[in-house]
């Protein structure tokens, strides 16, 4: 629309242009007309008006003059008379004059020295006049002046009328080409485009059995309607043999899975029951930047995991709404559709008070729960406040799904993590015939870990509420079913890995979860010319290094700069040839311990590239701020190494999305053993990130890896991660939820 005003703009202003070009000429002609003429009839009337005066001059009737100049004052245009002698002083004077009279002087006796008529424009009592003298003769000589005076306003008055008349006719005319030029656009191009736009979304998006929406008749589009009917007919065909290939596939569980699959799996297995997902995350936050509103997806495992498999399945999300605009982008139920652009499910944002964010989220979730099921040496706290407010709030999150599924026949519900441990036992006693099912994202830690947690007994009776318990790794179930052994009363089958707990049996299974892949629609060319993207951020070494985090304490980052530095001091020759990228996301920074380690991993990249710094070039390089997927894995597809050393870490799938960005089966992985991901990802240079000399080594072994070495590796690792990408992932956990 912009750039349509931007175009009527341009021909108004064309139009404008050659409006007042004309309207100046136009004005210029008119004025020398009227001027002419002016002088023609002032000429004619001094020499009138001389015959009478003359002899009464010559006479030297100075009353009779005067009662001749008054008798002629103000008379149509002629605003007045003087009549000077030959040394120029005035004889007689219309009164009107009187005041003006030494300005008119000049004129007359420039008159009376040429012997000829002598006229000027002047200003005389605030109007526009014309001076008209001839000179008076005896007769030998010149022996004085008539001078006659002649209104000559009307002349600007006409030239005036001229221009606001012209300006009027622009104006009207700018209206009607305006209001003409943005009718034809639209009837002619915008309307005919938006239903070409809505066609071919349709014929992407939607079921092809339905009529497509009105393609455009008109003559300029009809050869472009045509072909997509065409193509809508070919993909009704190719979508079809896709579903049917689909469905050869369902039962082979190693055969690729697609999005497309999922979709024809969740028909045939869960045939009409709907999927309810909950988590505290939401997966696209809005926010306000000056008047405009935009949105975000966060940086979270479990976002990026989940959400692929919403927008093949549809279906609701119900996640805490946290963005400063998320309140006025929901309608009145809370709901909106995502993705915004274009929408497959439905995201349902619940509010939270800042008192029940803190207890909930900051105290229990983060403070307690997070460091104790994380063994990264950073002590859980755990506050009774924090913990009431974390009752309250999975409360709050369980009225809202029993809403939402209350006309709902045995619905699905997938709880995602630990901010929900309470949810499943609610939503069971109120509706048994829910298949209930959690997700605990973060590792779960051994029993004597656990243990400390005063409302641990609580909080494993929550999760028992769901009828199946899912994990990243077979360690973090079996860690599970040693803590419910320790702490509460059950029944526990080590062979079937269930608990029955009063008359319900809970499956626990490990599903190592894993990221879209392939995602082609996702997949933009991100590095046309890494070379300049890489010198416009001032990198021009030759080897890169790469590491995404969430600014957390147990992502090992400092670790991670650690072995940089020995990797450095041992290995020189890398010391101005070697860049780390260090893309960093601002994560709970409302949490004390955050903003100590955001602070100390400051303090340690200054420390290192002081180390090193020489002529412009310094190691570490660091990305403090939200980055978009786009961005990331633009900084993935031109690294030599992607470095993951967590600490602790239920998958990490950053590890995965290295991976799956690198299309060309270049650079290397080097990958922390205590990531759930390094049970999968074998080829990666596994490492202990606690033992700095060991991840400086990998680091040199990544650079001089050879390309048929990296190549074998980074084909290995893509096999897995497309063979167990998240499609499969929630096949398999919905397969085994809907037959218990
Ligand atoms: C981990 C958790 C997710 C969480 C993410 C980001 O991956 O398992 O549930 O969303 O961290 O943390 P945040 O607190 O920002 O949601």
């Amino acid at each position: 629309m912009k750039q349509i005003f931007a175009a009527v703009f341009v021909i108004i202003v064309i139009i404008s242009f050659i409006v007042v070009a004309f309207t100046l000429t136009q004005v210029q002609q008119e004025e020398q007309r009227l001027k002419t003429s002016l002088k023609q009839r002032s000429i004619l009337l001094a020499e009138s008006l001389k015959e009478t005066v003359q002899p009464n001059f010559i006479n030297k009737s100075d009353q009779q003059l005067q009662n001749l100049v008054d008798k002629f004052e103000d008379k149509q245009r002629l605003a007045g008379m003087v009549i000077y002698d030959s040394k120029g002083d005035t004889i007689a004077t219309s009164s009107s004059l009187i005041t003006q009279v030494l300005k008119t002087k000049k004129i007359a006796e420039d008159a009376m020295d040429a012997d000829g008529a002598n006229g000027d424009f002047v200003e005389l009592t605030n109007e526009k006049m014309y001076l008209l003298a001839i000179p008076l003769h005896d007769e030998e000589s010149v022996v004085g002046a008539l001078m006659i005076a002649q209104d000559a306003s009307y002349i600007d008055t006409r030239l005036t009328g001229i221009w606001k008349n012209n300006l009027l006719r622009l104006f009207v005319q700018a209206s009607l080409i305006s209001a003409a030029i943005l009718l034809i656009i639209r009837w002619l191009i915008v309307e005919p485009i938006r239903n070409l736009v809505k066609s071919l979304k349709s014929t992407r998006t939607e079921d092809l059995e339905q009529n497509s929406p009105g393609l455009p008749t008109n003559f300029f589009f009809r050869p472009l309607a045509k072909e997509i009917t065409n193509i809508r007919g070919k993909l009704k065909e190719a979508r079809l043999i896709a579903d049917e290939e689909a469905k050869l596939g369902l039962e082979k569980l190693n055969s690729p899975w697609t999005e497309q699959r999922l979709k024809v799996f969740i028909k045939d297995v869960l045939k009409d029951r709907t999927i309810f997902m909950v988590s505290n995350r939401e997966p696209y936050i809005h926010t306000k930047k000056g008047r405009s509103i935009n949105y975000y997806i966060p940086a979270s495992g479990m976002v990026t995991a989940i959400e692929p498999i919403m927008e093949a399945c549809g279906g609701i999300w119900i996640a805490q709404g946290s963005g400063d605009a998320d309140k006025i982008t929901v309608d009145k139920d809370d709901k909106l559709n995502v993705p915004p652009e274009e929408p497959k499910y439905t995201l349902k944002r619940i509010w939270l008070s800042e008192k029940e964010e803190a207890g909930y989220y900051y105290g229990f979730s983060n403070e307690g729960l997070w460091p104790l099921c994380h063994i990264a040496y950073t002590r859980p706290t755990f506050r009774k406040e924090d913990w009431e407010e974390y009752k309250k709030v999975n409360g709050k999150f369980a009225q809202t799904i029993l809403t939402e599924i209350k006309n709902i026949e045995r619905p699905i519900v997938l709880i995602q993590d630990f901010h929900l441990a309470l949810v499943p036992r609610i939503i069971k006693n109120s509706r048994p015939d829910a298949s209930v099912g959690i997700f605990w994202h973060i590792p779960w830690p051994n029993s004597e870990s656990f243990s400390v947690c005063p409302w641990k007994k609580e909080i494993i009776d929550g999760i028992l509420g769901a009828d199946l318990i899912g994990f990243q790794t077979q360690l973090h179930c079996n860690n599970f079913i040693e803590t419910v052994s320790r702490e509460i009363e059950s029944l526990l089958d080590f062979e079937q890995l269930t608990v029955t707990r009063n008359g319900h049996t809970s499956f626990v299974k490990p599903f190592p979860i894993s990221i879209a892949f392939p995602n082609p629609s996702k997949e933009k060319s991100a590095n046309s010319d890494t070379r300049k993207f890489l010198k416009s951020l001032n990198i021009k070494t030759k080897y890169i290094g790469v590491g995404v985090d969430r600014l957390d304490y147990t992502k090992g980052i400092l670790e991670r700069l650690k072995a940089i530095e020995i990797f450095l001091k041992k290995y020189p020759a890398y010391v101005g040839n070697f860049s780390f990228i260090q893309i960093a996301a601002p994560s709970r920074s409302k949490i004390k311990e955050y903003q100590k380690f955001t602070e100390a991993l400051e303090k340690e990249v200054e420390r290192v590239n002081n180390l090193f710094r020489k002529n412009g070039w310094k190691p570490v390089i660091l990305f403090k701020r939200h980055h978009t997927r786009e961005e990331i894995s633009r900084f993935y597809k031109l690294a030599n190494v992607c470095l993951v050393t967590s600490l602790h870490d239920g998958m990490n799938l950053v590890a995965k999305e290295f991976v799956a960005a690198r299309g060309d089966n270049k650079g290397v992985l080097v990958l922390s053993q205590f990531t759930g991901a390094a049970r999968e990802l074998k080829d990666a240079l596994i490492v202990n990130p606690y033992n700095g000399e060991q991840t400086a080594e990998a680091i040199k072994v990544a650079l001089e890896l050879s390309p048929l070495e990296q190549t074998k590796k980074m084909r290995r690792m893509r096999e897995v991660v497309k063979n167990y990408n998240i499609y499969r992932w929630s096949a398999e956990l919905l397969k085994v939820i809907v037959n218990i």
